[in-house]
Parts: C-alpha cells; structure tokens; sequence
C-alpha cells in the first residue's frame, strides 16, 4: 500500500531531475525527488562546467539564477588551437551574440536544491533499492527504502532522472527499446586546480601527443583536461606528468600555462548512446537515463536540461488541460536535438583528439578538417552556433 502519494515521482537528484521538479513546481504541479547518494554528496561531484545560453536564461528566467549571474563568468568566445596555433570562434560574430557561461554543475545543483527546499518541495537524500513500477497503467509507484522503513510513492508520472547507470531505463522491457552506442577508444583525465586560470576562455587543443582542454571555473580555480587512455589508472598519473602533458599539448607562442596545487583528479571514459524511444506508458526518461554525449561539445548537462523544459511543458498540458498530445510527442521532440547534439559531440570529439590505430587516412581527413576551421567562417559558424545551442522547440 502507498504511503506517499505525488503528481510526479522523479528518480535521481542531478540537474534533471531537479530542474524537473523546480519547473514543475513553477506551474503548481506536485514532485517528489528521490535521489541514491547523499546532498553533500551530490553537491560536491565536479562534473560539468558549461551552461549554453538557453539554460542560463531559464534558470534565470524561473528564479534560480542569482548566483549563477553573480558568479558564473559569461564568455563571448572559445578558442580551437591546432599545433599551436589558436583559433578563436567569436560568438558575437558568429552566433549572433549569444553567448555561454561557465559555472559548475554542483553549483546549479546547489541552488536548485536550496530552491527545492525552500519553497517546500520534497528532495529525499539517500534512497535505496528505488524501483518504478506498473508504469504502462494509469497509477505509477516507486517503491523505496529510506532511513530504515520501506515506502510507497503513488503517483501519476514517473520521470527517470537517474543517469545512465540509473534503474530507471531498465524498467523498459528490453523489446520496446533500441539502443544507439558508440565506445571511444580514449578517455578524460580531468583536473581541479587552485591557480588563477591562465585563460579568458576555453582553449579546445589539439596536439600529437593527444587532446588537452583548459577551462576555468572562478577567478582562483581552473579546471583543465587531458586525452588518456579510458582504461588508464590514475595512480600512474603523478601531478608532475599531468603538468607536463598540459605544459605539451597547450603550449602557444607567447602564453604560458601557470600550474598549482591539483585538489581533485579522475579520469571518465567516453561514449556516446542514445536509447529509443526515451519513454514508456507514464515513464520518461531525461538526461543521463535516456543519452550519453562525449564531453567534448559540453553538451551533457545542457541536453539534460532541454529534456526536462520538454517534459515539463508536456506534464503542464496534461495536468492543466489534460492534453496528452505533448506527453505522447516527447521522445520524438527531444530526439531531434539529442541527435543533432550527438553530432556536434562526436564532430568536435574526432576534429580533436588523437586517434589510436594510427589510420593515415583518418589522419589526414581530420587534417583537413583542422584547416578548415582555421580557414573558413561558415565551418566556425557551425561549430559557434552548435556550442552556444540551438533553440529548444
Ligand atoms: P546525473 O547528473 O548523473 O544525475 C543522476 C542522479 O541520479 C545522480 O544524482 C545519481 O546519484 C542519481 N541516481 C542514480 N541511480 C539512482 C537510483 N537508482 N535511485 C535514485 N537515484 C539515483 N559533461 C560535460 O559536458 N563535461 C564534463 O566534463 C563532464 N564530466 C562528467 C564527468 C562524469 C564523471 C560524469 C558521470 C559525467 C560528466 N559529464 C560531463 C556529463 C554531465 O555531467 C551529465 O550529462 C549530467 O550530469 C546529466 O545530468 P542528469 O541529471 O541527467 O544525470
Ligand atoms: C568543461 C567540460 C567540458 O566537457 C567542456 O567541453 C568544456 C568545459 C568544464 O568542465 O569546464
């Protein structure tokens, strides 16, 4: 028998799920979250850093943006540097003026948590054995452990936030579902570093010796990336021989990359995926749970984002108007973007990293592609409209 009962059940506490529930919240529909680890937890995990222009103006548009426009710096640019030589892609020129913002993604999870509780909404830290059921009927469940007792959530909608090793997904009988998946044949070595970033903006770099990506996140701390191999230990990475590769693989003539002390590594392999359809009876899923994108768009948390804008004007027509036709459309909406951001993802992953195997032709192709982006506006234009973000139907 349930013993909690809500509009909206949403399985996982990342940026998906928690714009899910603010949003939903915003039109006066009820959520529960209900998320695995801890909030400390969640509001610690270093993880994404860019936010595209449409999801800057709905966390400020909704009431949530306050610190981000405080804190998070806006860039006007970003720059691709092939050997050496930086080419910068100027939003202003080539995107119409719009513009990103870096700002971490345990930072928008903080303000939406604190938004969440403050105005009463239900977040539960620290949920086990979270299981959705009967979802292909009218009346959802999730059942849960927490603090000890066993519950029941009823509710009318499940939303599967829980990422990509989620259970959410799982629920979907294995028929129903195709699975779209790519495995790269490297991996991020990602750093936090205490130094004053040596950059305004973000230096996307290609060299022999790999790939390398300078971000920043505050005027103190930067955050900086190098291609290893996705099976690598990060116990054969010393601070000295990632400052070394850094050193390498982003050096330009006149700049220098300032070094400090490194508070946190760890290296994430790459894949992309994608299952079909994202949905199921009153189940749907976003973010994580449904796709995975390479990092080298940063596009990860700003897809998951456009998800649940989606869903959420869906849920507000069915609960309002009772209109189920957005509800029905969902998968094959966000689809379309979640597709055309697998592209960008994976062009801008194989423009710049070094591709094992060695392939001549491969090599060349990818020479070429290097050149063009040096030499041809309507290759920037493309690469600056897709990094900004295209708009969210
Ligand atoms: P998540 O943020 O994964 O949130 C899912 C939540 O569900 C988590 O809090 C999880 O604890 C919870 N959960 C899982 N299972 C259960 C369960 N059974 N019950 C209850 N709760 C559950 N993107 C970039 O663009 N650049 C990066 O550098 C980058 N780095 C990344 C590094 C790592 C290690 C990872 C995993 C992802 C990274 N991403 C990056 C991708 C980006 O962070 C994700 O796309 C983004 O977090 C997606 O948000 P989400 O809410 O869909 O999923
Ligand atoms: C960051 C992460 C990315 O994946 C990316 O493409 C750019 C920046 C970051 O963590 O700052």
């Amino acid at each position: 028998m349930a013993d909690m009962e809500t509009q909206v059940a949403i399985v996982g506490a990342g940026p998906a799920g928690l714009v899910l529930s603010h949003l939903l919240h915003t039109r006066g529909i009820d959520s529960v979250v209900l998320e695995a680890r801890s909030r400390e937890h969640v509001e610690s995990r270093v993880r994404a850093g860019v936010l595209e222009q449409a999801s800057t103006d709905l966390l400020v548009s909704t009431g949530v943006g306050e610190r981000l426009l405080a804190e998070g710096a806006v860039h006007r640019g970003v720059n691709l540097q092939f050997d050496g030589e930086r080419n910068r892609i100027d939003f202003a020129e080539l995107a119409d003026g719009r513009t990103i913002t870096v700002y971490g993604q345990q930072e928008v999870v903080r303000d939406l948590i604190a938004a969440r509780l403050a105005s009463g909404g239900t977040v539960l830290f620290e949920v086990d054995d979270a299981l959705p059921r009967d979802v292909s009927g009218p009346r959802p469940t999730v059942s849960f452990r927490h603090g000890g007792t066993d519950h029941e959530l009823a509710c009318d909608v499940v939303a599967g936030c829980d990422g990509f090793h989620g259970v959410c997904r799982s629920v979907i009988p294995g028929h129903l579902l195709r699975a779209f998946e790519r495995e790269y044949p490297f991996g991020w070595l990602g750093v936090l570093v205490a130094v004053a970033p040596s950059t305004d903006e973000l230096i996307y770099a290609f060299h022999e010796r790999g790939f390398a990506l300078h971000s920043l996140r505050s005027p103190e701390i930067s955050r900086l990336y190098i291609q290893v191999d996705p099976a690598d230990d990060i116990a054969n990475w010393p601070d000295e021989r990632i400052w070394e590769e850094l050193q390498v693989r982003l050096a330009a003539p006149g700049w220098t990359l300032e070094e400090g002390p490194i508070l946190e590594k760890g290296i994430t392999a790459m894949r992309s995926y994608v299952c079909e359809p994202m949905q199921h009876g009153n189940l749907f899923l976003a973010g994580d749970a449904a796709h995975i994108v390479p990092p080298t768009g940063a596009k990860g948390m700003n897809l998951a984002i456009a998800d649940v804008i989606v869903l959420a004007g869906a849920l507000a027509s069915w609960f309002e108007r009772s209109e189920r036709e957005g509800l029905d459309g969902y998968s094959e909406t966000c689809l379309r973007r979640v597709w055309r951001v697998q592209d960008f993802s994976n062009t801008m992953t194989e423009l710049l990293h070094v591709l094992p195997g060695g392939d001549p032709f491969a090599q060349r192709v990818q020479r070429a592609r290097q050149r063009y982006v040096a030499s041809s506006v309507a290759m920037r234009r493309t690469i600056a409209e897709n990094y900004v973000g295209l708009p969210i139907s």
